[in-house]
């Protein structure tokens, strides 16, 4: 069959089963099947496929009409201009993750700590970021910390990353000059509401903490000026209704200069704040 024809075949398949994205997606999925970079595709589309390319581009089809997201198949999720391993133990990261990056990104800290880290983006992007930073990511999953360890290896930073394992800050030593933390914040009514995609295919530790979603950041607030050297900060990624009172959680424990930030689609999306 001709790779167009494989394509248009595909599109109509994702249309039927309601994915929005069916063309994008089926042009990434077909390239992936293919072994070809996605910029080239255009070039390649009037070739005739081998059966084992239809096969895998069959199969990986097939995934995505079950919502399984385009990530997840592929195997690996581009942040802050790198490319990290993703399994079913970890949360896909998302592209609003980089607003908390970029608010802390033009001030390099030594120590670092970051809390509830998943695959790792946010330990491993700015021990990459920082050549002389030493950090600590931590999470409650042992098979999360093997994707970040993963992770921190393939980025070449496995000697500054040290993964541990830990119900927030329960098994933590020492100070740090700055903490981050993505903590799971869906509120148990948003979880009744979401896509398949997310719904079916994000570990639910990762996504909610149940109730009102604001459980890490009580914790959070209320233990991490024990784990900060003086002048020290903080960036948490909060929901996008959750900035007011996740900054005054942090105003009420004493920092100062409590900020919201918002992310590219205009939302709060990040909370920081400093320790005096
Ligand atoms: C929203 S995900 C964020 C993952 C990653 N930092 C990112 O931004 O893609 C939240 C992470 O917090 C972890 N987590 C959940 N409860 C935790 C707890 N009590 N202590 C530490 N980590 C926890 C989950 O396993 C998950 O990896």
């Amino acid at each position: 069959m001709i790779a167009q024809i494989a394509l248009r075949d595909a599109i109509a398949r994702l249309n039927d089963h309601a994915i929005a994205s069916a063309p994008r997606d089926a042009r990434v999925l077909l390239s992936y099947a293919m072994g070809i970079d996605p910029s080239r595709l255009t070039l390649e589309l009037s070739q005739t496929l081998d059966q084992d390319v239809l096969d895998r581009f069959q199969n990986v089809i097939d995934q995505r009409c079950a919502h399984k997201p385009v990530s997840r198949i592929l195997g690996y999720r581009d942040f802050w201009g790198r490319r990290f391993r993703i399994t079913a133990d970890v949360l896909d990261p998302r592209g609003d993750t980089e607003t908390l990056v970029q608010a802390v990104v033009t001030q390099p800290a030594t120590r670092v700590l970051d809390l509830g880290t998943g695959s790792g983006i946010l330990a491993v992007t700015l021990a990459a970021e920082w050549p002389a930073a030493q950090v600590v990511a931590s999470d409650i999953s042992p098979d999360a910390l093997d994707v970040a360890r993963h992770n921190a290896q393939a980025l070449g930073v496995q000697d500054r990353v040290s993964c541990v394992q830990s119900d927030w800050f329960d098994q933590i030593d020492g100070r740090y000059d700055l903490i981050v933390s993505n903590p799971p914040y869906i509120t148990d009514r948003e979880m009744a509401e979401l896509q398949p995609d997310v719904l079916h295919f994000d570990p639910k530790i990762a996504l909610t903490p149940g109730g009102d979603g604001l459980h890490p950041y009580r914790v959070i607030s209320a233990q991490a000026a024990a784990f900060l050297n003086a002048g020290g900060r903080i960036a948490v990624e909060i929901g996008w209704q959750q900035g007011p009172v996740v900054a005054e959680l942090f105003r009420a424990a004493g920092f100062r200069d409590v900020a919201v930030l918002t992310d590219l689609d205009g939302k709060d999306r990040v909370v920081v704040a400093n320790w005096p």
